[in-house]
């Protein structure tokens, strides 16, 4: 699929940071699990009213590759919600039409889950009216790099030329090659960063950044990012709105 969005005023694809958990958590004196887990709760309800905005493809930030260096307590406290969600909601999102996938390295992640991961990726691989992606383990060079990775290999055995690579080459090789870009980025809880989130897929996105933590991310926050993208003007590099 090609990279380009088609330019429109409703934002097909939407991407979330969804920071601010542990955060939320502190500031009531919880333990960071519990940001996590009211997180989970603001995650079923934005897959649930999403398609009421046009809303076609929905990516959210689940773990990054760099959320292992948090505390073992954490990391295993994240991969049991991971795991239970996907075992609590795989009914839903059949009842919803909700296509699921994961991005990122399995490598690294529990038989476990990574068993649970494929099981919803298949159950829901009919489904049509939301794309949802849950991005794991995921890092935005560590994709470009197994993407590189698999390019030169595939060089290496005469099955692609070198001069005949593209962009959309390169396109095909990321763990998103199904997916359009994103059109809108939201990053929640105040701070201004891409923190390697769909490094090559965000390069024409619009971001919208909210002081709101993402466990208090609620439907009218939604439609808040949504009226921000609206009022903007989207040029793809041309010199007027397109
Ligand atoms: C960032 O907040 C959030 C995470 C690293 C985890 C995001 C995970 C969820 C919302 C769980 C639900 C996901 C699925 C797919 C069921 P933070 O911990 O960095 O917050 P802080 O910046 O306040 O410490």
């Amino acid at each position: 699929m090609s990279h380009d969005s088609p330019p429109q005023k409703t934002a097909r694809h939407v991407a979330v940071v969804m920071d601010g958990n542990g955060r939320w958590a502190s500031a009531r004196g919880l333990e960071r699990l519990k940001g996590h887990a009211r997180g989970v709760d603001r995650v079923r309800e934005i897959v649930k009213v999403a398609p009421n905005y046009g809303i076609e493809y929905l990516t959210i930030f689940a773990f990054s590759t760099e959320n292992w260096k948090r505390s073992a307590r954490e990391v295993l406290g994240l991969m049991a919600l991971f795991r239970r969600f996907i075992r609590k909601e795989s009914d839903t999102m059949m009842r919803d039409d909700v296509r699921v996938r994961f991005v990122g390295d399995r490598v690294r992640l529990d038989k476990k889950l990574s068993a649970l991961m494929e099981g919803l990726e298949e159950r829901t691989r009919h489904n049509r009216t939301l794309n949802l992606t849950v991005a794991l383990n995921y890092g935005g060079r560590d994709e470009i790099t197994r993407a590189v990775r698999r390019m030169a290999k595939a060089v290496k055995s005469g099955m692609l030329e070198p001069d005949s690579i593209t962009e959309d080459t390169l396109n095909d090789y990321l763990d998103t090659a199904d997916l359009p870009d994103p059109d809108l980025i939201i990053r929640t809880s105040g701070e201004h960063r891409t923190s390697n989130f769909l490094t090559w897929q965000a390069a024409y996105a619009e971001y919208v950044f909210t002081q709101t933590a993402w466990p208090d991310f609620y439907e009218a926050e939604l439609v808040e990012a949504l009226e921000q993208y609206r009022n903007r003007d989207r040029r793809f590099g041309a010199s007027e709105a397109v």
